[in-house]
């Protein structure tokens, strides 16, 4: 029987998946009720000291749909949040995390911790705290995009400037013995670049990522930026299914450089958990997923992790890590001369229309419709793009095949 343990910073967990610092992890009470339901860890929401107001506005997230649903909140794509750091202080969490220790030893407990990028005594008084409470290491918040603190430049203020985030892991890497993470913006140019400068500081691991500064939308009506706080708005974090692919970037950057990782950004299902593992996360974090459907989707996500070890005749998800970091070649070295053509199952073709519009104004005008709206693909004209493959709305109905030599 494969297990879904993991030793991370360290620490045995029972499976890797860890509440992220974030609205599900906002009190003691919640993090202990996700761990009688399963969850292997939690990091804080993020901890500010005591003389640090933190003021949250109302309204503070808002969400896109899945195309066609945008109205309906089931259908979840993205949210984008201007919500700031913790509204409960250190004294609150400090002792919460030495009960959290104290009834779930066998749960993974990191303080996430944030002050201003020039106040040394305030990050080193927060990780020592953290230290003295028990936390098993500290997340070091460089990454919310809107300032988790206003009017402080804190947050992705630091995470995108690597001095300043390599003297504050300095100072933190000496002041305490526990692991110190930092939790990194994707809104830098070359995060393999900041991720070396951090490790050189003392870094013991990454988080990979914090949500991504967008602007989420404007009301028509109201001219104002989403979520509306009366009329006006913020850079919002991104965060959700929209976010996963720019956190696979991120952690397949950070992963190689030898660092324990922590995977995080849109994480929905076990097959998203399972590509993190595959590009080098070691451990999961998860909050969109969570915000949506309540921690209980901790039992499918393990499951269905533990059936992927089984199919995959893995061990452990050690035997997986990292598997694919080999195959993510520079595009020089893709392979340029085997050609594909785009093949239909007129079993299942619906007759939409569809790939026909798009190879015609988007593609290379191979795919001709009969009368009857039946398409055909000429395979001299078909460059294999795959454009036609991914709009077409039937599951398998539209596929590339290795061009013939007679094609
Ligand atoms: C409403 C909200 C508040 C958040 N607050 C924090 C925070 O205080 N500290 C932090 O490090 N990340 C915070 N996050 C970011 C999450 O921890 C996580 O990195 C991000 O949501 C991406 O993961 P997801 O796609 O699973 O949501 C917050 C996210 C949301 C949606």
């Amino acid at each position: 029987m494969p297990t879904l343990g993991v030793e991370f910073l360290g620490f045995k967990m029972k499976n890797p998946f860890i509440l992220a610092s974030a609205p599900p992890a906002n009190t003691i009470e919640m993090i202990e009720r996700a761990f009688e339901q399963g969850w292997g860890g939690a990091v804080t929401k993020t901890i500010p000291l005591e003389k640090v107001p933190v003021h949250d506005v109302s309204p503070r997230i808002h969400s896109i749909g899945f195309p066609g649903f945008e109205a309906d909140a089931r259908k979840v794509y993205a949210f984008g949040n201007i919500e700031l750091v913790s509204q409960k202080h250190a004294d609150y969490w400090m002792a919460g995390i030495t009960q959290l220790r104290k009834n779930w030893p066998d749960r993974f407990v990191m303080a996430s911790i944030m002050a201003d990028g020039g106040a040394q005594g305030d990050w080193v008084e927060l990780a020592q705290r953290s230290e003295q409470a028990g936390a098993l290491a500290v997340e070091l918040n460089f990454s919310c995009p809107h300032g988790g603190m206003p009017p402080h430049a804190v947050g992705a203020a630091i995470g995108q400037d690597p001095v300043i985030a390599a003297r504050i892991v300095r100072w933190v890497r000496e002041a305490v013995k526990i692991p110190v993470l930092v939790k990194l913006t994707a809104a830098v140019s070359d995060l393999r670049q900041l991720g070396r400068v951090l490790i050189d500081a003392g870094a013991d691991g990454f988080c990979t990522i914090n949500s991504f500064p967008v602007l989420l939308g404007v009301d028509l009506q109201t001219h104002s930026p989403m979520p509306s706080v009366h009329g006006k708005g913020n850079l919002g974090g991104y965060t959700g299914r929209a976010l996963k692919p720019i956190a696979l970037r991120a952690t397949s950057e950070i992963a190689p450089l030898g660092k324990p990782v922590s995977g995080c950004g849109g994480l929905t299902t076990w097959e998203d958990a399972a590509e993190f593992v595959l590009l080098g996360a070691t451990s999961l974090q998860v909050c969109s997923a969570v915000m949506l459907e309540g921690y209980g989707i901790i039992t499918d996500l393990c499951d269905g992790l533990m059936g992927y070890l089984e199919e995959q005749g893995a061990d452990s998800l050690a035997d997986l890590r990292g598997k694919a970091l080999a195959n993510i070649v520079p595009h020089a070295r893709l392979e340029y001369e085997r050609r594909m053509v785009s093949t239909i199952d007129l079993a299942t073709c619906t007759r939409c229309g569809k790939c026909a519009i798009s190879c015609r104004d988007a593609g290379y005008q191979a795919i001709n419709e009969a009368a009857d709206r039946t398409p055909a693909v000429d395979p001299r004209k078909c460059d294999g793009c795959g454009l036609c493959t991914q709009v077409c709305p039937v599951w398998d109905c539209m596929k590339l095949e290795p061009a013939t030599a007679t094609t």
